[in-house]
């Protein structure tokens, strides 16, 4: 396994794998309320890039729902993170924000969708991905569609597997 890039190590703790540890909470105005289970992977091969995969489940049925994979990059002498992200749904973004501490705060810089995506078309997204003090790894999402303003749609806690 090749050794970490100096550049990523401001986001060493997040390399690994992560499982919900209790259901995440989905929700936002237009839709039902709902549970969902969730694995995170972050991997690298040596590049200054972290390599990623969320692949989230409906909590009952373990039914596959959502998926989003992509890369993490930092830019050189700074705290600014980048993730280039494709998901199932057709959706492509770029994501940037600030790292402080083990805490990054992420906003939609750039969203581009295939021609026959579903609407709502979802049109900003935020995103706080932290490790908190009791070593569990948290995620709350954001979004904005084009008939809702800015709210939660995603809260999910995650325990290290591996
Ligand atoms: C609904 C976007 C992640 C589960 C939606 C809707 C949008 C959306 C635009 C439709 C809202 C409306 O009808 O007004 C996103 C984006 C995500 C994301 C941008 C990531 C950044 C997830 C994840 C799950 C999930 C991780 C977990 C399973 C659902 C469900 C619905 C929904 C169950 C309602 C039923 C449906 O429309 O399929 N999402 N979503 N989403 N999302 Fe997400």
């Amino acid at each position: 396994t090749a050794e970490l890039n100096q550049a990523l190590l401001p986001l060493d703790w997040l390399l690994g794998t992560w499982e919900s540890d209790e259901p995440g909470e989905g929700c936002f105005a237009s839709i039902k309320p709902f549970h969902y289970t969730e694995t995170l992977n972050f991997s690298h091969v040596g590049q200054p890039v972290i390599n990623f995969m969320f692949n989230a489940f409906h909590a009952d049925t373990r039914k596959p729902l959502h998926r989003e994979c992509g890369f993490i990059r930092m830019q050189p002498g700074a705290n600014r993170v980048a993730f280039i992200i494709a998901q199932n749904s057709g959706l492509v973004e770029i994501e940037e924000g600030e790292l402080t501490a083990q805490q990054l705060n992420l906003q939609s810089q750039a969203l581009a969708r295939v021609s026959f995506a579903r609407e709502p078309h979802v049109q900003k997204i935020s995103r706080v991905i932290q490790l908190r003090p009791d070593g569990r790894l948290e995620q709350t999402v954001s979004m904005a569609t084009d008939n809702q303003p800015l709210m939660q749609h995603l809260h999910i806690t995650y325990r290290r597997s591996s």
